[in-house]
């Protein structure tokens, strides 16, 4: 939608003080998945994820107390952020290729791929000014937007903030779309994963990973928050996150006039199945304090301790499934030939 771009630039254009947002570097590409299948090395797809080196096959307990270090600017976020991953299969012969991932516009130098993720109490542009209490995550908690599974358009229309651009310039990102775009971007693919954010208030996850928490939003962008339902009456923070895929390699592989040649690594025919998962990691209460302090979200208000980038890239985790991800391959990851 135009709004998503309006916002964009105001992003850059002016001071915003309407949330917390910083980049994370990518941590590991790898098949785990710590929310959705536990226990399971490898998981059934491979994903893309950033934050603490508290991430493990299985994660239970306070994340946040175990974590040593992480490739967020946050330096106090140990939380873990993914998505699955984009993959160029090739038109005419059917390989597969790993998209990269590239910084997005304006995080703090050195950001390296990765995300950027947003804590928003509010709105994107306009301050929370104690409209509505946040509350934090607790330890433990855990969530899921959208399914790999989704399979119609309107459908995917209805998971309001799962979204693609086809980016012109990383700070031109054009029309927000529910599905990948039909032609080459000059810039990559953008794609942006809202989730919602009022809680039953008693569930740390939910079997589906989703039903403990309800979304009030009812159109796409960082729009403001409407009240919580009776069900679910408990206001956290609004979290996103950003990703940019460099696919301006492939450009000249898609041919002219013929369909989108990019998939998920768990395939699918279009991107409706786009989804994201968190882990929530913040070390004792430091996202309540920043949720608390009212007119300076954007940068942690100096209540979170930050660290350059440099620093941050070190942050490693060990590759538990070990699997080549890089390179031409016959199939995805997991999934069949
Ligand atoms: C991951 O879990 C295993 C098994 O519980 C444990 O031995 C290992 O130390 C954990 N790794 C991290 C980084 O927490
Ligand atoms: C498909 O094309 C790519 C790019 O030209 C090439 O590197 C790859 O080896 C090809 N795959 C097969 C199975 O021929």
């Amino acid at each position: 939608m135009k709004s998503f771009s309006v916002a964009a630039l105001a992003l850059i254009a002016s001071p915003v003080h309407a949330g917390l947002r910083f980049g994370c570097s990518s941590l590991i590409v790898t098949r785990l998945d710590p929310v959705v299948e536990p226990g399971r090395a490898p998981s059934a797809h491979l994903h893309h994820i950033v934050g603490g080196n508290a991430f493990n096959v299985t994660m239970t307990g306070d994340v946040g107390s175990r974590g040593t270090c992480t490739t967020c600017e946050m330096a106090e976020d140990f939380s873990n952020y993914w998505t699955a991953v984009l993959y160029f299969k090739h038109p005419t012969n059917g390989s597969y290729h790993r998209v990269p991932v590239t910084n997005n516009a304006a995080l703090a130098s050195g950001t390296r791929g990765g995300m950027t993720i947003y804590y928003t109490p509010y709105d994107f542009s306009s301050d929370n000014l104690k409209k509505q209490p946040i509350t934090a995550f607790k330890p433990g908690f855990r969530m899921t937007v959208g399914s790999p599974t989704t399979s119609t358009l309107a459908a995917a229309k209805g998971h309001i903030g799962l979204r693609y651009n086809c980016l012109q310039t990383l700070i031109n990102r054009g029309a927000e779309m529910a599905d990948f775009p039909d032609k080459p971007c000059p810039a990559g693919i953008f794609t942006v994963h809202h989730f919602p954010a009022c809680w039953d208030g008693k569930n740390l996850d939910s079997p589906d990973h989703q039903s403990h928490m309800y979304n009030t939003i009812t159109r796409d962008g960082f729009t403001n928050a409407p009240a919580c339902p009776a069900s679910h009456p408990v206001r956290m923070p609004q979290v996103t996150y950003e990703t940019v895929w460099d696919t301006t390699k492939f450009n000249s592989l898609w041919p002219s006039g013929t369909p989108n040649p990019y998939v998920w690594s768990f395939e699918g025919s279009s991107g409706y199945g786009t989804h994201a998962d968190y882990m929530f990691g913040w070390k004792g209460d430091s996202l309540q304090r920043a949720m608390d302090k009212d007119g300076c979200f954007y940068d942690g208000c100096g209540t979170i301790k930050k660290q350059t980038m440099n620093v941050a890239n070190q942050c490693t985790v060990k590759d538990m499934v070990n699997e080549n991800t890089d390179g031409w391959v016959t199939a995805l990851p997991g999934q069949m030939a």
